[in-house]
């Protein structure tokens, strides 16, 4: 079943590896019709992370072979094509079913986000409520699924007492509510200025920066159980190991050249982190939908605006997720 208006559309891509101001551009792609397990997706949102800008500077390679390279890990859209057999599970109807021109859907991961339409495996593909706003929607999934990850490793549960770095970020937002949920004491790390909305989410807000293990000591007088770290910096680890937090209980995404302190690191790509993040998204959509989960949308940009989104995004910036709206 394929639209013909979708055969192309706009994408933004990284035309070279470096500063995504100057070398992320809009190109027109090819939409290749959908194979068996595939649909293509409309995108109406598409969330911005901070990997989106680390692949543009190379971070993660910078082979020129990959170049014109499509951008973007997560899209809420409307599907408008659909191949052989492409099915996911539908919580309304508590069952698999087709997928169907027309559904509204989250993308995630996605490859090549920042774009008009894209072609995604149903693998990838979850069904949005029509109550969840596609901005909200597109900004989910990856720092959400990122955060049930993180607390699923430190095995957070009622009677700890968790520290999580960066409590404010779009992750340490997800992290700071799942381990409220999960009955955890939670202090969290950030500028000023969020303090009072971590104080809304339940939790005890410490700014970061030089003292930071006293002030956590000051909130904490029991001491402090595990550590969520968001944010990478030999701060937070060290903070968190002088604090008396065994190595086992420190799980990180961010700092990867600490791995030899006997912390936790979880990437997502496999083994029980991958398998946290799946089987968080269903809970995740449902939470945010319901409003039980608060995910906020600091700044929408035009398509053509992702190279600024990316700049913006790696700087102090507004709390919240920054979106794309093609
Ligand atoms: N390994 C993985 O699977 C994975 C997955 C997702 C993200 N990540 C990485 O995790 C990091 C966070 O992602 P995100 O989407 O949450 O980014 P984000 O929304 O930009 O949040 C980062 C937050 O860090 C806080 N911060 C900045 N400097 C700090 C410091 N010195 N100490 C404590 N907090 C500080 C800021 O809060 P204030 O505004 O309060 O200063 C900022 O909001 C990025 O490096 C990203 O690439 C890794």
């Amino acid at each position: 079943m394929a639209d013909e208006s979708l055969r192309t559309a706009t994408a933004m891509v990284a035309t070279e590896y470096g500063d995504p101001t100057t070398v992320v551009a809009a190109r027109t792609v090819d939409i290749a019709p959908p194979g068996p397990g595939q649909v293509v997706v409309a995108v109406r949102a598409a969330g911005v992370n901070p990997v989106d800008g680390k692949v543009v500077r190379g971070l993660f390679g910078a082979d020129p072979a990959a170049l014109p390279r499509r951008i973007g890990s997560e899209a809420a859209g409307v599907v408008t094509a659909v191949g052989d057999g492409a099915r996911y599970f539908d919580p309304d109807d508590d069952q698999r079913r087709d997928i169907c021109v027309g559904d509204e859907v989250i993308v995630y991961r996605a490859v090549g986000g920042y774009a008009q339409a894209l072609l995604a495996d149903d693998t990838s593909v979850h069904p949005k409520p029509a109550a969840l706003d596609f901005p909200v929607a597109a900004g989910l999934l990856l720092a959400g699924a990122t955060a049930a990850d993180m607390v699923g490793a430190a095995d957070i549960r009622a009677g700890d007492t968790v520290v999580v770095h960066g409590g404010a970020g779009a992750v340490g937002t997800v992290a700071v509510q799942l381990a409220r949920k999960a009955g955890a004491t939670v202090i969290a790390t950030a500028a000023p200025r969020n303090h009072d909305f971590l104080r809304a989410l339940g939790a005890i807000p410490v700014a970061y920066g030089e003292g930071v293990a006293d002030r956590i000591r000051g909130a904490a007088p029991g001491g402090v159980t595990a550590a969520l770290d968001t944010v990478g910096t030999d701060e937070a680890i060290d903070t968190s190991l002088a604090l008396g937090v065994p190595p086992t209980r420190i799980v990180s995404i961010a700092a990867f050249g600490r791995a030899d302190d006997g912390i936790v690191i979880v990437d997502g790509s496999g083994g029980d982190s991958k398998r946290r993040r799946e089987e968080a998204i269903a809970g995740l959509i449902a939470e945010a939908t319901s409003g039980g989960l608060v995910v906020e949308v600091a700044k929408t940009f035009p398509l053509a605006q992702a190279g600024a989104a990316l700049d913006e995004l790696a700087r102090a910036h507004p709390r919240g997720k920054f979106v794309l709206l093609p």
